[in-house]
């Protein structure tokens, strides 16, 4: 794993929104290199405490040999950030005081170039954000139908020219297996030509990490709980990097924050009132400013929303 530094996208802002209370229970629910995680601990108390989520093995591993300094403050959970309620209530944790998500690959996965989370550099088609089980993207592109390709391009790409590339995939791989980036960026740029090739291939290789590892499934399951974990007063912060999460968020945010639902009544002259769970702090995403964005080009598609445990 490159162990050079990263910087965390948002940090201040993050942070600002975040803690509430300096010697809380705070949850990083995506730890990757930790740099969320260590600004925390250096703003929170010696009493505080962060509990620390990341599917990947490897991340963990790093990151807990990185933050050894605040050992005794940390506990690190190898699992799917879906599972957050039953591994918070097996660690006999009910009364969060804060949940960070920082959604997506990190810079340590995308840099790693033997995960093949990238197209910049050839290498075997994985993309796996948790190495010991799934499929890999090979898989996928060797083993969905024709159609099926299509759909996951298109809803999770938002490729224009999904249908071609997926009819030309499945002409070549039954000639071969299309196991490497290279592989893959050949077969596109023969099917669209070489003018929009960077822009199809950002968009391809996110719809294929999207698919494999299920990514927008476990974000609104994982919301959907935290309603559960979080105390009164304690605060949500999700930070997404393209529209299909931020999506997720904003509407689970609206719903949370709705005081009236429709009832199942037709007839019914009025909603229903209800009990919100969260009061939105953010009306409009928080993005960051322009220094940040110069000075970390990964920064410029984030958007950070919070809210409030009412
Ligand atoms: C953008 S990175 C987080 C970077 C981190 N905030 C930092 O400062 O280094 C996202 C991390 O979330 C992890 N991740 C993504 N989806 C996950 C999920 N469903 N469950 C648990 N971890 C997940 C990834 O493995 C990755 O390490």
């Amino acid at each position: 794993m490159n162990t050079a530094y990263h910087e965390p996208v948002l940090v201040r802002e993050a942070l600002e929104y975040l803690i509430t209370v300096n010697d809380g229970v705070y949850v990083d629910a995506t730890t990757g290199g930790g740099g969320h995680t260590k600004a925390m601990l250096e703003h929170l108390s010696k009493s505080a405490h962060v509990v620390c989520f990341d599917r990947d093995a490897d991340a963990i591993a790093e990151t807990t040999q990185r933050l050894q300094l605040w050992k005794s403050q940390l506990t690190f959970v190898q699992d799917v950030f879906s599972r957050i309620r039953d591994r918070l209530e097996e660690l006999s944790i009910d009364n969060v005081t804060g949940i960070l998500f920082d959604l997506g690959v990190s810079s340590f996965q995308i840099n790693n170039v033997d995960r093949g989370f990238t197209y910049q550099q050839d290498a075997k088609l994985d993309m796996r954000m948790d190495v010991r089980s799934g499929i890999t993207a090979a898989d996928v592109l060797q083993t969905y139908e024709e159609n099926e390709l299509a759909d996951i391009f298109y809803r999770y790409g938002e490729e224009r020219r999904a249908r071609r590339i997926a009819r030309r995939i499945v002409e070549e791989r039954s000639k071969r297996a299309i196991t490497t980036s290279g592989e893959l960026t050949k077969i596109i740029r023969d099917s669209i030509g070489e003018k929009y090739l960077t822009k199809s291939m950002a968009r391809i290789f996110q719809a294929l990490r999207i698919e494999i590892n299920a990514e927008l499934q476990h974000l609104s399951k994982a919301l959907s709980q935290t309603p559960d974990i979080l105390h009164k007063g304690g605060r949500l912060v999700i930070i997404s990097y393209h529209s299909l999460e931020d999506r997720i968020v904003k509407f689970f945010l609206k719903e949370g924050s709705a005081t009236h639902k429709k009832t199942d009544d037709p007839f019914a002259r009025h909603d229903r009132e209800v009990e919100p769970a969260f009061k939105i702090l953010t009306k409009k995403p928080v993005q960051p400013a322009p220094e940040e964005q110069k000075r970390n080009p990964r920064s410029r598609s984030a958007k950070l929303r919070a809210a409030e445990r009412c």
